[in-house]
């Protein structure tokens, strides 16, 4: 059995101070152990805490991903948290926090760990070809209005996987070969988010053309499910909303709004 170490702890005051000043970050929660980070900022955001509070919890007992998969790590090894945000814009311009969280996420990766990240369309971050950080993005209605609920995972310290992971899954330890400093993590992470989140508003095609950029599915060969029909084509790039375009076998450009059913084929 490996023996997993904890990392050193969050550090709380460190990341009051230097969040100060942002907008995300303006109310920052850590907790030792939570059922899962994206709950409990849902029963704030309904409770009326504002745009830009941030909880992280060092465990999650009840971690969720997309597609009612659970999402677990090794207690104080890890980033878990999830951002509440009350963005201005029309609540059809919310999905493209999606791309902007990922883009984030690789910045704040790139930075801290020195390795190089890719988005796989539209809510994961691959580092090497394997799953490093997933996010998952949830919008409510409640007594102070709609909110979106961003939760963000990333593999930072993790040193070994399950044999039936070890294809899938990585973390920024395996990648860089060093343990990372997971509060510098976090506030990279944190600033980055911030700049990225304004983009909803001004300079959303700049960050559709980085996701393009950073794309790990673009260029490959995947099957997808579209009204009921599976279909098979290649990966071509993004539209203006960060959807994905596949060209199909007879040639035809499909858009794709959601993942549910993309499959790349090896
Ligand atoms: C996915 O890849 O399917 C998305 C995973 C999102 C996991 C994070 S961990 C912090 C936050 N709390 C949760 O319960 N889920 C998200």
């Amino acid at each position: 059995m490996p023996v997993h170490i904890p990392s050193q702890p969050l550090n709380l005051r460190r990341l009051i101070s230097a969040m100060a000043g942002h907008v995300v970050g303006t109310e920052i929660q850590v907790h030792e152990e939570l059922g899962s980070t994206s709950d409990h900022v849902r029963g704030l955001g309904m409770a009326g805490h504002p745009h830009g509070l941030v909880v992280f919890a060092e465990s999650q007992t009840a971690g969720r991903g997309r597609r009612e998969n659970r999402w677990s790590s090794e207690p104080g090894r890890d980033l878990m948290f999830s951002l509440l945000l009350r963005p201005e814009a029309g609540l059809e311009f919310w999905p493209r926090l999606t791309t902007l969280a990922a883009l984030a996420v690789c910045h704040a990766m790139e930075s801290v760990a020195g390795i190089q990240a890719l988005i796989k369309w539209p809510n994961d971050v691959y580092l090497q070809d394997r799953k490093g950080a997933g996010i998952l993005a949830e919008t409510f209605t409640g007594g102070a209005g709609a909110f979106m609920v961003l939760g963000i995972g990333v593999n930072v310290n993790t040193d070994s996987y399950p044999l039936e992971l070890r294809d899938i899954a990585t973390s920024l330890r395996l990648v860089s070969g060093r343990e990372v400093d997971r509060t510098a993590l976090a506030v990279a992470m944190l600033k980055a988010l911030d700049q990225q989140v304004k983009r909803l508003g001004v300079g959303f095609e700049e960050s559709v053309a980085e996701a393009q950029q950073r794309s790990w599915l673009i260029g490959k060969t995947l099957t997808a499910r579209m009204d009921g029909q599976e279909v098979r084509g290649t990966a071509t790039g993004l539209n203006h909303d960060g959807h994905l375009l596949v060209r199909d076998e007879r040639g035809m450009v499909l858009t794709l709004s959601s993942a549910e059913q993309v499959r790349p084929l090896a």
